[in-house]
C-alpha cells in the first residue's frame, strides 16, 4: 500500500517507519526544510529507542521518503495520516490551526480514486466532521474521499514497541471501505480492533489520557495523607493496586505528570466540558492536585535542605525521552532560581533542550557524580536507571551535605539511612 503520513514528531514519524518497515511505501510530509534534510539523511531528530534504526533502514530501502511538497504524495496515497501537533491555547482549549491547514493542503491534490484520510492527531469532539466540510468545499469536484478517526496511544520512550504490541487499535468511521482499508493497513499490528464512530474514537483519546491523569494525581493524593499520618504511599498504593479492579499502573506518585499529551489533554476536557455545561470538577482537581506534587515537593526541599547549592538529576519528563514538554523539571528549576538556590544538573539526553530555556541561570554536568560534587542537596525529578544503580557511597562523599529529595523514589529509606544520608521521599 502507499500511505502519507504529515507530521513527522513521535506519533509521525514511528507509525511512518513502522508502517514502511511492513512493506509499505511511506511518504512523510514536513514544513521545515531543515528538519526534513536531516531526516532524508537518517537522523530521526527526536530521541527515541528503536527508532534511528528503523529510519536508517527504511531509507535505504527506498519504502520511506521525506518530502515538503503535498502534491506526489497525496496523489498516489490510498490513506492519508494527519498526525500534527494540538498544543493547547491560551484557555486550555486545542489549538487544531495547523490540522486545518493541512487539511486545506490535502484536499487540493485529492484524486478521482478513494482516498481515506485518518486523523491521529488529538482532536476535539466534532473536528473530524469539520475536517470533511473543509475537504469538500476545496477539493476538485472528481475527487473521492472518506474521513476516519484513528488516534495513536503509544507513550514517548516505549513508542516502537507501542506502535507494534498496542492493547487496541481504534477506527472510528462511518465509511466501510475506511474501515475495511485501515483494518488491511493494520494486519501486522497486534492489539484488538475496536470499530465505533467518529465522536466515540476523539473521545476514547481524551478518555483514556485523563484517566491516566486522574490515576497518577489520586496517587499523589494519597501520598499527601501518607506524609501527614506515618502511612508509606509505596505500601498502601501497591496493596491498592493488587485489586484487579484498580490495577497497579499509573499508581507512582511523584513530583506530576508531564509531557506533550496528559497535561494538554486535561485542559482541553476541560475546556470541551464546560462549552458543553459539564461539571469538570472531577478534572479540575486532576489539574490542581498536579501542580501541588509539584509545590509540595519544593516546599518541602526549602524547609529542609541545609544550603542552596542543588545538584539535579533528570529532567526530562519521564525515561527514555529528550522530551521536556510540561516537565516538572521546568516549573522546579524556575521556582529554586526565584528561591536563591544555585542549580547544577545533569539529564542522560535532555541536558541540550534544558540549556536552550536555562542557558547560563544553571550550570551543566556531564555526569551524576559531577553534578553532586560539592552540592549540599540532591535533588532527583526523573527516574533514569542510571540513577537506580548508582554508586551511592561514591555520591555522598562528593556531597558537601548528605541530604537526598527525591521526587520519584528510587531508593529505599532504610538503605538510604544505613549509608548515612538525610533522604527525603514521597508520601513517607
Ligand atoms: C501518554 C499516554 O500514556 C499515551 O497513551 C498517549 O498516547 C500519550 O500520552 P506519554 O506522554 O509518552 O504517554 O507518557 P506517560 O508514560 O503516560 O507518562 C506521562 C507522565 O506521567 C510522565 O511525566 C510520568 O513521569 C508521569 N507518571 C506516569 C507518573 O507520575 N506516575 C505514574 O504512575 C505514571
Amino acid at each position: 500500500m502507499t500511505i502519507t503520513i504529515i507530521g513527522h514528531g513521535y506519533v509521525g514519524l514511528v507509525t511512518a517507519c513502522v508502517f514502511a518497515d511492513f512493506g509499505n511505501k511511506v511518504w512523510v510530509i514536513g514544513h521545515t526544510k531543515e528538519k526534513i534534510d536531516k531526516l532524508k539523511k537518517g537522523n530521526p531528530i527526536i530521541y527515541e529507542p528503536g527508532l534511528k534504526e528503523l529510519l536508517q533502514k527504511n531509507l535505504k530501502t527506498k519504502r520511506l521518503l521525506f518530502t515538503l511538497q503535498y502534491d506526489h504524495a497525496i496523489k498516489e496515497s490510498e490513506i492519508v495520516f494527519i498526525a500534527v501537533g494540538t498544543p493547547s491555547k491560551e484557555n486550555g482549549e486545542a489549538d487544531l490551526s495547523t490540522v486545518y491547514d493541512v487539511v486545506r493542503n490535502i484536499a487540493r491534490f485529492l484524486k478521482k480514486d478513494l482516498t481515506v484520510i485518518a486523523c491521529k492527531s488529538t482532536v476535539t469532539v466534532g473536528t473530524n466532521l469539520k475536517i470533511e466540510t473543509i475537504i469538500k468545499k476545496h477539493k476538485n469536484k472528481e475527487a473521492k474521499f472518506v474521513i476516519a478517526s484513528v488516534p495513536e496511544f503509544l507513550r514517548e520512550g516505549t513508542a516502537v514497541n507501542d506502535t507494534l504490541n498496542p492493547d487496541r487499535v481504534v477506527i472510528g468511521s462511518e465509511s466501510k471501505k475506511a474501515i475495511n482499508l485501515l483494518l488491511k493497513l493494520h494486519q501486522p499490528i497486534n492489539g484488538k480492533r475496536v470499530i465505533v464512530n467518529l465522536a466515540s474514537a476523539e473521545l476514547i483519546k481524551y478518555a483514556s489520557n485523563c484517566l491516566l491523569a486522574t490515576k497518577i494525581s489520586f496517587a499523589n493524593f494519597i501520598s499527601f495523607y501518607c506524609q501527614k499520618t506515618g502511612a508509606n504511599v509505596n505500601h498502601v498504593l501497591e496493596a491498592v493496586g493488587l485489586d484487579k479492579r484498580i490495577g497497579k499502573n499509573f499508581l507512582s506518585p511523584g513530583v506530576g505528570y508531564g509531557g506533550s499529551c496528559l497535561p494538554k489533554d486535561v485542559r482541553a476536557l476541560i475546556n470541551i466540558g464546560d462549552r458543553l455545561k459539564i461539571n469538570t470538577n472531577l478534572i479540575k482537581a486532576v489539574e490542581e492536585i498536579n501542580l501541588e506534587a509539584k509545590n509540595n515537593f519544593l516546599k518541602t526541599i526549602i524547609k529542609y535542605a541545609a544550603g542552596k547549592n542543588l545538584a539535579i538529576w533528570g529532567l526530562s519528563f519521564k525515561p527514555e525521552t529528550d522530551d521536556i514538554r510540561e516537565a516538572p523539571s521546568l516549573h522546579l528549576i524556575q521556582k529554586f532560581l526565584d528561591n536563591g538556590f544555585t542549580i547544577k544538573v545533569y539529564d542522560p539526553v535532555a541536558q541540550n533542550n534544558i540549556k536552550r530555556i536555562f542557558k547560563e541561570m544553571i550550570n551543566y554536568a556531564q555526569t551524576p557524580y559531577q553534578t553532586v560534587k560539592n552540592a549540599d542537596a540532591l535533588v532527583i525529578i526523573c527516574e533514569w536507571n542510571e540513577f537506580k544503580e548508582i554508586d551511592l557511597k561514591k555520591v555522598k562523599k562528593l556531597m558537601s551535605k548528605p541530604y537526598i529529595f527525591d521526587g520519584r523514589n528510587i531508593y529505599q529509606p532504610e538503605e538510604m539511612e544505613k549509608l548515612g544520608f538525610k533522604y527525603f521521599s514521597i508520601g513517607k
